[in-house]
C-alpha cells in the first residue's frame, strides 16, 4: 500500500508540481517579506506610513489576518467574520493549492483573454504555497486599492456588494480537497487565484465597484421608503423589493465578473473568475459544443436586460455563457444603469439558463437549449404524465414566476417584446387556465428562490 508521501508524490507529478517547493515560509520570513512590501513606494498606490506601521504591528503580534487595514474604509462582517490562521494550513492543503494553480496556469494561458493575462503578469499569485493574506492584501492594495476581507462562508448578497462598494473583496480561507476541479462553494482557489488578477483590469475593478454602488442606491431607496411607511405589510413588500432588485443586479455580475467570456476576434476568451478558477469549466466554456454561447453588447439596454432577466443554477457548469463583444464595453455598466435595468427586470417575464430568446446573437446553440415556451410546457405536461421530462429547477422556478406575473399583468409579454425589439411567443393556449387554479390551491412552491441565499460567489 502507498504511504501518504508516495501518494502526494504521484499527485504532484501528475500536475507538474515539485513536491519540495511545497514549503510554506516561516513566520519570520513572512514578516520580512511584508515589511519590504509595505515600504515599497515604486507602486501605483503606495501605502501611507501610519497604515503600514499598524499593519506590521498586527502581523508581528501574531494576530491572524481578518480584514485589510490599509485604507480609511472598513466593513462590519458580523457573524461572517473570519481570519486566516496561516500556520494551521496542512501540507495537503498547500499541495492542493499548488496542483490547482499549476492546472489553472495551463488553462489560463490557453484560454484567458489578453487583459486577464496582463493582470496575471502584473500580479503573479505564485503556485507553490497558499498565500499569506497580510502580504497578499498589501500587494493588491498597492496595485488596485482593493483589499481582502476574510469570511467564513458564502455571505448574503447585500453584504457582498457592501464590501464591493468600499473596495473590499470577501475571501474564504479554506482550500478545496486535493484534485477537486469544480466546487459550488468558493474557496481560496476561486476567491484568490480566480479573482485577484481581475482586480488589476481597471474596467473589471470598476464594474465590481459599480455593483457595490448600485447596491447602495437600491438599499437607500428601500430605507427612504421604510422611513415613511408604518403598515407592516407594506414594509415587508418594500424590503422584499430591495432584495429582489439586488438579485437582478447580481445576475449582471454573475454573467460578467464571474462567468464572462469576451470576443478576441476571431477567438472567444475567458475573463470571468468563476470560469478561470476551474480548469475544467474553462475548457468547457470555450471549446465544448455543449453550452450555449450568446454574443452581447452590454452598452445596449436590450442585452443588459437579457443578463438581468436570466436565471441560473450554481451547482454545475453553466448552460449559457454570454460573450462580451468588446472588453471596453463593460465600462458602460454604471451603477445608474444597473439599478434602472434591475427595476425593468422586476416587471418582466424572465428566462431560464437554457432559453434561446428571439433576437439573441447566438454563436453556439448548446445541447440543452430550449425555446422560451419549453419551461411552461414541461411544468404542465410533467404534472399530467410523469414520463414527460421535468424541467430542471431553473426552468421550473422561472416558469412559476412568469405564470404568476402573467396572471397579474396580462400585457407583460407585450412589454417584453417591445423592450427586446423582437417577437417573443406568448404562453401556449390553455396553460394559464391550467396554472392559476392550481397555484391558488398552493400546488407550487411559494418561494421560488431564497433571496437571502443568492450567492454571488
Ligand atoms: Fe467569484
Amino acid at each position: 500500500m502507498d504511504s501518504p508521501n508516495d501518494r502526494y508524490q504521484q499527485i504532484a507529478q501528475r500536475h507538474g508540481v515539485d513536491l519540495a517547493s511545497v514549503s510554506p515560509p516561516s513566520f519570520a520570513d513572512r514578516i520580512e517579506a511584508l515589511e519590504k512590501c509595505l515600504a515599497d513606494k515604486n507602486v501605483p498606490f503606495p501605502i501611507p506610513q501610519d497604515k503600514a506601521q499598524e499593519c506590521l504591528r498586527a502581523a508581528c503580534s501574531g494576530q491572524p489576518f481578518r480584514i485589510g487595514m490599509l485604507s480609511d474604509q472598513t466593513v462590519d462582517l458580523g457573524v461572517y467574520t473570519n481570519a486566516q490562521h496561516y500556520d494551521a494550513y496542512t501540507f495537503e492543503e498547500n499541495l492542493s493549492w499548488a496542483c490547482l494553480i499549476a492546472e489553472q496556469q495551463k488553462s489560463k494561458h490557453r484560454y484567458a483573454c489578453g487583459e486577464y493575462l496582463h493582470g496575471e503578469e502584473l500580479f503573479s499569485i505564485g503556485g507553490a504555497v497558499i498565500p499569506d493574506f497580510y502580504l497578499l492584501n498589501a500587494r493588491i492594495f498597492q496595485q488596485t486599492q482593493w483589499q481582502l476581507a476574510t469570511v467564513n462562508q458564502i455571505i448574503p448578497a447585500e453584504l457582498f456588494f457592501t464590501c464591493h462598494s468600499r473596495r473590499f473583496f470577501p475571501v474564504t480561507t479554506f482550500m478545496r480537497a486535493l484534485e477537486q476541479d469544480y466546487l459550488q462553494e468558493p474557496d481560496i482557489g476561486h476567491d484568490v487565484a480566480g479573482h485577484v488578477s481581475t482586480f488589476t483590469i481597471p474596467v473589471v475593478a470598476q464594474l465590481m465597484q459599480s455593483h457595490g454602488l448600485a447596491r447602495n442606491r437600491i438599499y437607500q431607496e428601500r430605507d427612504d421608503a421604510l422611513a415613511v411607511s408604518t403598515d407592516p405589510q407594506e414594509r415587508q413588500a418594500i424590503e422584499r423589493r430591495g432584495d429582489e432588485l439586488l438579485l437582478y443586479a447580481e445576475r449582471i455580475y454573475w454573467f460578467t465578473v464571474e462567468f464572462g467570456l469576451v470576443l478576441e476576434d476571431p477567438s472567444i476568451r475567458a475573463y470571468g473568475a468563476g470560469i478561470l478558477s476551474s480548469p475544467g469549466e474553462t475548457r468547457f466554456s470555450i471549446d465544448s459544443n455543449r453550452p450555449t454561447r450568446i454574443l452581447v453588447d452590454p452598452s445596449s439596454d436590450r442585452d443588459l436586460l437579457r443578463l438581468a432577466t436570466t436565471d441560473y443554477l450554481i451547482n454545475e457548469f453553466q448552460k449559457t455563457y454570454f460573450v462580451i463583444r468588446q472588453f471596453h464595453l463593460l465600462e458602460s455598466i454604471t451603477p445608474e444603469r444597473i439599478v434602472r435595468i434591475a427595476k425593468l427586470a422586476s416587471k418582466l417575464p424572465h428566462f431560464s439558463w437554457r432559453d434561446l430568446v428571439p433576437g439573441d446573437h447566438v454563436l453556439q446553440v448548446g445541447e440543452s437549449a430550449v425555446s422560451t415556451n419549453e419551461k411552461y410546457l414541461r411544468l404542465a405536461f410533467h404534472s399530467f404524465d410523469t414520463h414527460c421530462e421535468q424541467g430542471d429547477e431553473c426552468l421550473t422556478r422561472t416558469a412559476i414566476r412568469n405564470l404568476r406575473l402573467f396572471a397579474k399583468k396580462s400585457n407583460a409579454n407585450a412589454e417584453l417584446c417591445e423592450l427586446f425589439g423582437s417577437q417573443i411567443p406568448p404562453v401556449p393556449a390553455g396553460i394559464m387556465d391550467w396554472f392559476v387554479p392550481r397555484d391558488d390551491q398552493g400546488e407550487f412552491p411559494q418561494a421560488t428562490r431564497p433571496l437571502d441565499l443568492a450567492p454571488p460567489v
